[in-house]
């Protein structure tokens, strides 16, 4: 499996603190069957004030501690950023690295707050579609605007951007009005991918092993390899591993 979506670069947001800590995110990753993953640690300006230096200094030392300790995990980096007016301003001097690339478009993950749906974010993604830049916004069955006000993700997915459900949703990690939604997303057709958003072993473990085996059983082999496997390829053909 490939995973999009994960806070294992030591020190530098709200997942692992340590490189020791790093090393065991990787190795359960791991375990679960992940064999390429994305670290995307978060850029929120006053909250995790990452650039392309801090992110790719960890980075470096991630990778060079993974290959050391024979964890079969190839790497490589993008970042999860906040909704903010400083967006548009980070994308034109290039300062935001991107997931990929699907259908031509360059991916760019975009968080919004779990409280709710701010306001302008139709403005956003209009602007950042004018530049060929595919939104995916992930962990929506999270968002509180959603789960009292479904038609809202219906709203955002015809404005364009794409959505990452969180692995551990499907199995009821989070609440059990948060997998109903998950589930009701994945019946609607509105998910695009499903990655692990990992950030410590005790509460946000990797979780991609028990969503495939979830969705396979309700929804077909089929449906779980294109989620958690197809998909994440295709944004991730011209990635450079490590
Ligand atoms: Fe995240």
């Amino acid at each position: 499996m490939i995973d999009l979506h994960s806070h294992i670069l030591a020190g530098i947001d709200d997942g692992a603190r340590t490189l020791e800590e790093s090393i065991a995110l990787a190795k359960q990753a791991s375990e679960q069957g992940v064999t390429h993953m994305v670290c995307t640690p978060h850029i929120h300006p006053g909250t995790f004030d990452n650039t392309l230096t801090t992110i790719e200094k960890s980075f470096v030392a991630t990778v060079n501690a993974v290959h050391q300790h024979d964890i079969p995990l190839k790497l490589s980096y993008a970042c999860e950023v906040r909704l903010g007016i400083e967006v548009p301003e980070k994308i034109t001097s290039n300062a935001l690295p991107f997931l990929g690339h699907f259908q031509g478009k360059r991916v760019l993950l975009l968080e919004l707050p779990h409280s709710h749906i701010p306001v302008g974010v139709d403005s956003l993604v209009r602007w950042l579609t004018k530049r060929d830049i595919q939104v995916v916004i992930p962990h929506p069955e999270r968002n509180r605007d959603v789960l009292a006000h479904y038609e809202k993700a219906i709203w955002l997915k015809r404005l364009g951007v794409m959505f990452q459900a969180t692995a551990g949703a499907f199995s009821g990690t989070f609440s059990e009005s948060v997998k109903q939604c998950v589930w009701q997303m994945l019946e609607d057709k509105l998910i695009s991918y499903v990655a692990s958003d990992m950030h410590n072993l005790h509460k946000r473990p990797n979780e991609m092993k028990a969503a495939f085996d979830c969705i396979s059983k309700d929804k077909g082999e089929v449906v779980a390899n294109t989620l958690l496997h197809t998909v994440p390829a295709q944004i991730t053909e011209n990635t450079q591993w490590r």
